[in-house]
């Protein structure tokens, strides 16, 4: 894992910018699989900002969002798919065609989770998986005790998960309890992971997913056994990490051919 702590999130996410918009430069028709949450707000606003003032280009991109809400409409305010057209979709040049989102509302769930499945697969993969971290160490909406090789399918959130989710439905109870997301196995295939976490309430899993023993129980820890995983933190999100003077070494002396 590569674990880089910046001041605040907003370096933290140009960071990840820098990233993506090196990688759509180098394969313009780059696959992205993309997060919704308030994490990575700033990087989307960061890369519509790169589209807008430097130009760089998302005509060819094709994206796969980690999850959706089951039985919300696109349309519903507090779905995921209004999420990304609001923060990205609108904002930047991808077109319509290369979007792809789990369909919460489709009727056949489990043709739907093995349609997005064969999609991914015949996009050639992706290039690189953004993050956000559950408040448990989820990532997409794998809650613990996912399978570690689990694929797309319908999960049922905690109590927890469907608290942290309660500002975009006016309240706990009017969260669904069901959602579509990719598998963690789905999650691994991806060639890198950029995972964003900022704030205090971030740093137990953040601690756990990076130091802690690799866990069902703990899902984004299993990012440890992925060839690239970036974690992307602000000072609060790396406040339990107990390696953090030797993070900062590592990221302040890189050397010059791998800098981002
Ligand atoms: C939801 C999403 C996750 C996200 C998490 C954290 O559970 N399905 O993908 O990482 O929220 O959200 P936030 O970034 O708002 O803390």
């Amino acid at each position: 894992m590569e674990i880089i702590i910046q001041p605040d999130g907003e370096a933290a996410s140009r960071i990840g910018a820098r990233l993506i918009a090196g990688q759509v430069r180098r394969k313009p028709d780059s696959v992205f699989g993309l997060a919704t949450g308030r994490s990575p707000v700033p990087l989307y606003d960061e890369l519509a900002r790169m589209h807008r003032d430097e130009g760089l280009d998302f005509a060819r991109i094709r994206t796969f969002n980690l999850d959706e809400f089951v039985a919300l409409p696109p349309e519903h305010p507090a779905s995921y798919h209004a999420f990304m057209k609001a923060h990205l979709f609108d904002r930047i040049n991808v077109p319509a065609a290369g979007i792809h989102i789990p369909d919460g509302a489709a009727p056949d769930v489990e043709g739907t989770c093995r349609a997005y499945e064969e999609e991914i697969r015949a996009c050639g993969g992706i290039d690189i998986q953004v993050l956000g971290l559950g408040s448990d160490g989820h990532i997409g909406f794998n809650e613990p005790t996912s399978s570690l090789a689990s694929r797309t399918r319908i999960k049922t959130l905690t109590e927890r998960t469907r608290r942290d989710n309660a500002a975009a439905f006016g309240g706990p109870e009017r969260v669904p309890h069901h959602v579509l997301t990719m598998g963690v196995g789905t999650i691994m295939e991806s060639r890198a992971c950029l995972l964003l976490a900022f704030g205090r309430k971030k740093a137990k899993a953040v601690a756990a997913a990076a130091e802690g023993p690799v866990t069902a129980m703990v899902p984004a820890s299993v990012l440890q056994m992925h060839p690239r995983a970036i974690l992307l933190l602000d000072e609060e999100a790396a406040s339990a990490l107990t390696r953090t003077d030797y993070y900062r070494w590592v990221y302040d002396h890189k050397p010059d051919w791998q800098k981002y």
